[in-house]
């Protein structure tokens, strides 16, 4: 088993030099919401990895500022704003990856299946233009509900005849971040020794860390429980404290751009490139799963599957499927009703 290496290089500003005076990246690698609270630490990230050559910063408003702002930090590759629908294909033209923070965050109260009747239009109008301006990108869907968003995305690329599997992620990292942080001060041990993997979707109970094969590790009943829960309603947590004000930037920013450079290094040809991500694949009855998978120059080289369960893990992913299926075919069904 290839160790997951989220914690051991994390993305931090000593970490992103190193990057960066490491390999210069010849990719374009596009922010659509990049003027958001997610999309404007995320592209500072990527701007510091100095793994892009091309930082291309798509909103509906802001991004000329933030590009102007960017574009004076001393790392490697340049940075355009571009801002409103006009913008939009030029913004995305050849990028060979895309990220995507578009769409409107959490208020207390709400899941977030509530964000669809937002979001679902947004990302299919980003995956309409995608289709056209860089069809052969590779595509990293952060917009919730990710449960949704991935095939709403997918299914626009099929009608355009343009999609393939490998390169559609949904990014689930940041619940592997969450779950290697609470395990690691569960287990009173270094975040740097502790891997989680994280499977299933990114909603709720739909949420599923597999701490049964923690390494080393033997969580009582009650730990337990009270572990995979915290994990699975993270979001919650941050949301719930900005009291209104939004859900998660900062952790997700961080998590987004690790996963992205991640892709990113797999592009450049770095070999057994492990992670978490949701995408099509048939280890479930669910047509997008979360799941291990190995990042090759196309995106998603091998899906690595989950391994045994527990009891406890069974019993959550028997209930998951249903609740997956059912929420990927809401988002089929609107881009076929729309
Ligand atoms: P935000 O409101 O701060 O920023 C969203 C940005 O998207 C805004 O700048 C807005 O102008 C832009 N936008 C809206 N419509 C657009 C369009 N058609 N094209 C381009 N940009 C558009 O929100 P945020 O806190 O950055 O969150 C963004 C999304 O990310 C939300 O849906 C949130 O639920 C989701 N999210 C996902 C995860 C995850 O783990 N996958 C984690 C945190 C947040
Ligand atoms: C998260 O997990 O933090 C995000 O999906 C945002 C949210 O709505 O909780």
């Amino acid at each position: 088993r290839v160790a997951s290496p989220l914690a051991t290089r994390a993305l931090g500003l000593e970490a992103a030099r190193s990057f960066s005076s490491s390999r210069s990246a010849q990719a374009k690698v596009t922010v659509v919401g990049a003027a958001g609270g997610i999309g404007q630490p995320l592209s500072l990230l990527l701007k510091l990895s100095g793994k892009v050559d091309h930082l291309s910063l798509y909103d509906l408003v802001g991004t000329p500022g933030v590009a102007a702002d960017l574009s004076h930090c001393n790392t490697n590759g340049k940075v355009t704003g571009h801002k409103g629908a006009s913008e939009l294909k030029a913004a995305l033209q050849d990028a060979d990856v895309v990220v995507i923070p578009a769409g409107v965050p959490r208020k207390p109260g709400m899941t977030r299946d509530d964000l669809f009747n937002t979001n679902a239009g947004i990302v299919k109008g980003i995956a309409e233009a995608c289709a056209e301006a860089c069809p052969k990108a590779r595509f990293l869907i952060i917009s919730n509900p990710v449960n949704s968003t991935v095939p709403i995305f997918a299914e626009v690329l099929k009608g355009r005849g343009v999609y393939d599997k490998k390169k559609l992620m949904g990014v689930t990292t940041l619940d592997v971040c969450r779950a290697q942080t609470f395990v690691a001060e569960n287990l009173g041990q270094s975040v740097n020794d502790t891997a989680v993997d994280v499977i299933g979707g990114h909603a709720g109970t739909t949420i599923l860390p597999l701490l049964s094969q923690v390494e080393g590790a033997k969580f009582s009943d009650k730990d337990l429980e009270a572990l995979t829960h915290r994990i699975q309603f993270g979001g919650d947590e941050v949301v719930k404290a900005k009291d209104g004000a939004g859900s998660a930037t900062l952790s997700m920013a961080h998590a987004g751009a690790y996963f992205a450079i991640r892709v990113l290094a797999a592009m450049e040809g770095e070999a057994d490139i492990r992670e978490c991500t949701f995408v099509e694949n048939d280890l479930t009855a669910a047509p997008y799963f979360a799941t291990p998978v190995i990042l090759g120059k196309d995106g998603v080289e091998k899906v690595l599957g989950f391994g045994k369960l527990s009891a406890f893990e069974q019993k959550i992913l028997d209930e998951n499927v249903p609740a997956l299926q059912a929420q990927a075919k809401k988002g089929v069904d609107f881009v076929h009703k729309a």
